[in-house]
């Protein structure tokens, strides 16, 4: 599966924040009960290589990525933890330069036109838009659309519910990023339930 095959599988990938390890694989289970699939583990935790880990081995159904990568060291780290792919809120050349060796696909983020140019000069044809509601959002997404037809982009940062449809429709838009599936007050209380419901009205999203 390339890193736009795993982007489409749903409309919207969540950015998972793991504060406790023994939360990931029951995390994962309410959101893929939900019908989503594809995880954004971040790496702003201790925990959250574990975390990756932990649903690698209990929920093969997961297409698990690991995100908040900033340096080319953590993309291996990532690869080694068993990730799928990698995210980062921006790109750097030595990021870029680690995600074509280490063969591990790198979703980078981009906030401007030259941005986007550099990840096209790597190769690269799928990026985020982020943060994408400071970045112009609907409008710089069609801006871009202009001068980089072929080039699909994953929002994400400051999307929730209400303004994801919008992304959605575009036709340079792949699936939306969000915190908003996993609530930290909902994962921290275990209220599993509430996160399916959340992950199934996220999927309905996109017909
Ligand atoms: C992040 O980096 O935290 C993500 O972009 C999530 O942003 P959000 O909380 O606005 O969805």
């Amino acid at each position: 599966m390339t890193l736009l095959d795993i982007l489409r599988l749903g409309p919207v990938m969540p950015v998972l924040v793991i504060d406790e390890r023994d939360k990931a694989v029951p995390l994962a289970r309410a959101l893929l009960a939900g019908g989503i699939r594809v995880l954004e583990i971040t790496l702003r935790t201790p925990v959250a290589f574990d975390a990756v880990r932990a649903i690698r081995d209990a929920v093969p159904d997961a297409v698990v990525g690991m995100g908040t990568l900033t340096r080319p060291q953590d993309l291996s780290a990532a690869r080694d933890a068993g990730a799928v792919f990698g995210v980062s809120p921006g790109l750097s050349p030595g990021l870029l330069d680690a995600a074509e060796d280490g063969g591990l696909p790198l979703l980078p983020g981009t906030m401007t036109p030259s941005d986007v140019m550099t990840v096209r000069a790597a190769g690269l044809r799928v990026c985020k838009l982020f943060p994408a509601a400071v970045a112009g959002g609907l409008d710089m997404l069609k801006a871009l659309h202009g001068p980089f037809p072929d080039q699909v982009f994953c929002p994400t940062g400051g999307v929730d519910v209400a303004t994801a449809p919008a992304y959605l429709a575009q036709p340079n838009v792949a699936c939306v990023g969000g915190s908003w599936v996993a609530p930290k007050a909902l994962v921290q209380a275990g209220d599993w339930a509430a996160i399916t419901a959340l992950a199934a009205a996220a999927q309905r999203l996109r017909g």
